[in-house]
Order: C-alpha cells, then sequence, then structure tokens
C-alpha cells in the first residue's frame, strides 16, 4: 500500500532546500543563465550541505537519507534554478548511485567519498552521436590491453561534461555480444586522450556544462572498471530508473517555480480595473496548472516511494517522469501567457522556466522511450 508520512527530517530538508535556494542560488541566476556560467561555489556549497550524496551511505561521505528527501530537496533547488537541479541530480541519481551499488571497496574509497561528500562531481556517459534514444547501439570501443582497457570513441550530450572530475563511461568490450558486451569505465578527467569539448550553446539549463568527450586511445587500468565486464548496459538502465526520479522531481520543481511567478503576478496585475486574478479566464488556469502540478507530484513522490521500499519502480519513475515533464512544459507556457507580453521578455524571468523545461522531455530518456518503458511494463506485470 502507497502511505508515507514527511518525518521531521524531510520538512527540515524541504526548509534547507529553500532557504538555501533563495538565499545562495537565486542572486546569481539570471547572470548564469545569460552567461553560461557553471555554478562551481555553488555546488561547493550544496557538497557541504549534504546534497551532492543525499542518499549515499554516511560511511562513504554521503547523507543516508531516503529518495523522498532526495526529491524534495531536487524539487526546492530546481524551483529557483534547473541548471543547478541537473548538476544536483547528475551526481546523485547518475553517478554516485551506481558507484555505491557495484563498486569495489577501493573504487567507493578513492570516488564515491569525494563524490558524495561533493568536493569533486561526476559524470555520466552513456549518449554517443548514433546512440542516443537507441542506447544499445555503442560505438565508443574498449579493447584489451596490459593491466587495462583502450577506449577510443565519442560521447554527447554530457551534462556536468566539463566540469567533472569523474566520469562513468559506457563502451564496447565486445561487440559480438551485442549489448551484453557493454561495460562501464571509471576514468578520470586528467586521463591522457580525454577531452572534454566545447560547452553547448544551449535554449535552457545555460548554467549547467554540456558537452561532448573525445577518448582517443585513453587507458583504463582493470581498477576502474566499474561492476562486471559486460554489465554495462544493464547498469546504465538501473541507473536511469533512479535518474528518471530525479528528473521528474527536477521538473517538478521548474512546475512550481513558474506557477508560484503567475499567481504572485496575477495578484499584482491589475486590469479591467481589478487584479487579474479576480478574473475567471486568469482563475481558470491558476486552477489547472495547481491541478496539474499536485498530480506529478503524487507521482514523483509514489516512485520516491516504491524506491524506498524495495519494490520494482521502473513504470512509476518513467510515469512520473513522463507527467512531471509535460507538466513543467505546460505550466511554463501558461505562466508566460498569465503575464502577457511581460511573460515574453527576460526581465520577468518567467520566460526560462519555459526554457529550462523542455530539456526534462528530452534527456534521461524522451518522453516517447518513457511511454515504451511504460507500456513494456504494463504488458510485463500482465503476463505478455
Ligand atoms: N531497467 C533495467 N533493465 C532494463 C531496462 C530498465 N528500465 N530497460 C531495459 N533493460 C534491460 C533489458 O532487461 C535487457 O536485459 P537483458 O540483456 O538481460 O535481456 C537489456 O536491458 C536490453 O533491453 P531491451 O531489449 O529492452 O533493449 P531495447 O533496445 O529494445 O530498448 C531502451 C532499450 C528502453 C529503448 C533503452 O535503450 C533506453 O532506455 N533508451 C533511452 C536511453 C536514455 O534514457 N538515455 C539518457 C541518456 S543519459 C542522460 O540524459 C543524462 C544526463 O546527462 C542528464
Amino acid at each position: 500500500m502507497f502511505s508515507f508520512e514527511f518525518t521531521e527530517t524531510h520538512e527540515l530538508i524541504r526548509q534547507t532546500a529553500r532557504d538555501f535556494a533563495q538565499t545562495e542560488i537565486a542572486p546569481s541566476s539570471v547572470e548564469r543563465d545569460k552567461a553560461a556560467t557553471f555554478p562551481t561555489d555553488i555546488v561547493k556549497k550544496l557538497g557541504e550541505l549534504g546534497f551532492m550524496g543525499m542518499m549515499v551511505s554516511p560511511e562513504w561521505g554521503g547523507s543516508g537519507l531516503d529518495t523522498l528527501s532526495y526529491v524534495i530537496a531536487m524539487e526546492e533547488i530546481s524551483a529557483v534554478d534547473a541548471s543547478v537541479g541537473v548538476i544536483m541530480s547528475v551526481n546523485n541519481s547518475l553517478v554516485t548511485w551506481g558507484i555505491e551499488e557495484y563498486g569495489t571497496p577501493d573504487q567507493k574509497t578513492r570516488f564515491l567519498t569525494p563524490l558524495a561528500q561533493g568536493s569533486v562531481h561526476g559524470a555520466f556517459c552513456l549518449s554517443e552521436p548514433e546512440a542516443g534514444s537507441d542506447a544499445t547501439q555503442q560505438h565508443t570501443t574498449a579493447i584489451r590491453a596490459d593491466g587495462g582497457w583502450i577506449l577510443n570513441g565519442t560521447k554527447n550530450w554530457i551534462t556536468n561534461g566539463t566540469s567533472a572530475s569523474w566520469y562513468l563511461v559506457m563502451a564496447q568490450t565486445n561487440p559480438e555480444l551485442g549489448h551484453r558486451g557493454i561495460t562501464c569505465f571509471i576514468i578520470s578527467r586528467e586521463a591522457e586522450g580525454f577531452e572534454p569539448g566545447l560547452k553547448e550553446d544551449k535554449l535552457g539549463i545555460r548554467s549547467s556544462d554540456t558537452c561532448s568527450i573525445g577518448l582517443t586511445n585513453v587507458f583504463v587500468p582493470d581498477d576502474q572498471v566499474l561492476g562486471d565486464v559486460g554489465h554495462g548496459f544493464k547498469f546504465a538502465m538501473e541507473t536511469l530508473n533512479g535518474g528518471r526520479i530525479g528528473i521528474a522531481s527536477q521538473a517538478l520543481g521548474i512546475a512550481k517555480g513558474a506557477f508560484e511567478a503567475a499567481l504572485r503576478y496575477s495578484t499584482q496585475r491589475k486590469a479591467f480595473g481589478k487584479p487579474i486574478s479576480d478574473l475567471q479566464a486568469i482563475q481558470l488556469k491558476l486552477a489547472d496548472m495547481s491541478t496539474r502540478i499536485e498530480a506529478a507530484r503524487m507521482l514523483v513522490y509514489f516512485a520516491a516511494f516504491q524506491k524506498d521500499q524495495g519494490q520494482n519502480f521502473i513504470r512509476a519513475a518513467a510515469q512520473a517522469k513522463l507527467m512531471a515533464s509535460q507538466t513543467a512544459v505546460h505550466v511554463a507556457l501558461e505562466a508566460i501567457q498569465v503575464h502577457g507580453g511581460y511573460g515574453y521578455v527576460r526581465e520577468y524571468l518567467v520566460e526560462r522556466y519555459l526554457r529550462d523545461a523542455k530539456i526534462t522531455e528530452i534527456y534521461e530518456g524522451t518522453s516517447e522511450i518513457q511511454h515504451i518503458v511504460i507500456a513494456r511494463e504494463l504488458l510485463r506485470e500482465n503476463g505478455s
């Protein structure tokens, strides 16, 4: 049965994240969006708060919290700045999770602890120029060498790509085995032949850094293989199941931020002799936006709940991401509509929510991929 209660810890995390977002993130968010500047100091402070390794055990430098705590923090941070949200989400869901789950004690000491403490952050490299939604088509190769592997290829759309210290990189170690020949490697940014490219000039989440990465004869020692050789695709899929809860909560935050801006504006802006919030046309929008946000929030909490209970949460995570990302785009559009012409100019800030929202329908599996995942799970659950 689905039941959850917010504990004092959850409420403390919500308040801490909200205060941090207002005092530390909001003041620089407009400038960082304009100039596409990575929030180096903010990420360092997020680490000090324990937000970069929220679900990692304290034994390995993390905060030892549950998934619900994580989504609460993600929502509050992303409501103010979704760029900071995705940086945090990638480190929590896509990087530290996998090392804690599959890493050796040595890997946990060397990589997980600094990543979970936030003294450094990580990136997750699955996508390639010809492997986006069709992620099994990995062309990056890893060839056996004395004491390790030699990697060659290109990775695309890597969040934290220019700023990370450690990268989880999927590569094909045995093409004959198809996706069962893919392996995950932990690679240092300093490795010879490992070259992050130029930052992409993006529509939204402009303060996060996204780039391609070239690998030219990069030597990776055996002790930096994460999990079993050949387990990399399954690993990436498992990682993305949890990642989708993170992006769903980012989308939820964007929707919340856009809605609150619209609500506030509607009580201040006057038309026809009264605040526009008195007009039914605006009230209908506010009611619709709020209802969709609450529905998305329940799906996000449900996915977090299932994950915390150790249940199969694949469908719940995909449904939460699908619904929350659609909600973010819809609510951001409506928030602009409530602002009228002012919503269309940068000065009023609400346009950024729309630019930031769109990516949540694309990364960590497009909405089309989420539909596929949901349908497959439904059929599996029904014995097909
Ligand atoms: N959880 C666990 N295992 C899964 C899984 C899931 N959700 N989905 C597939 N698998 C497993 C299957 O069980 C299968 O395992 P076996 O080898 O044991 O049979 C294996 O993976 C292959 O699965 P399929 O046969 O279903 O493969 P497919 O090619 O038909 O479909 C897909 C796979 C669902 C389309 C998958 O490729 C996919 O999810 N694509 C989207 C990729 C994606 O989300 N990319 C995001 C990039 S990362 C990013 O955006 C990060 C960022 O920077 C913010």
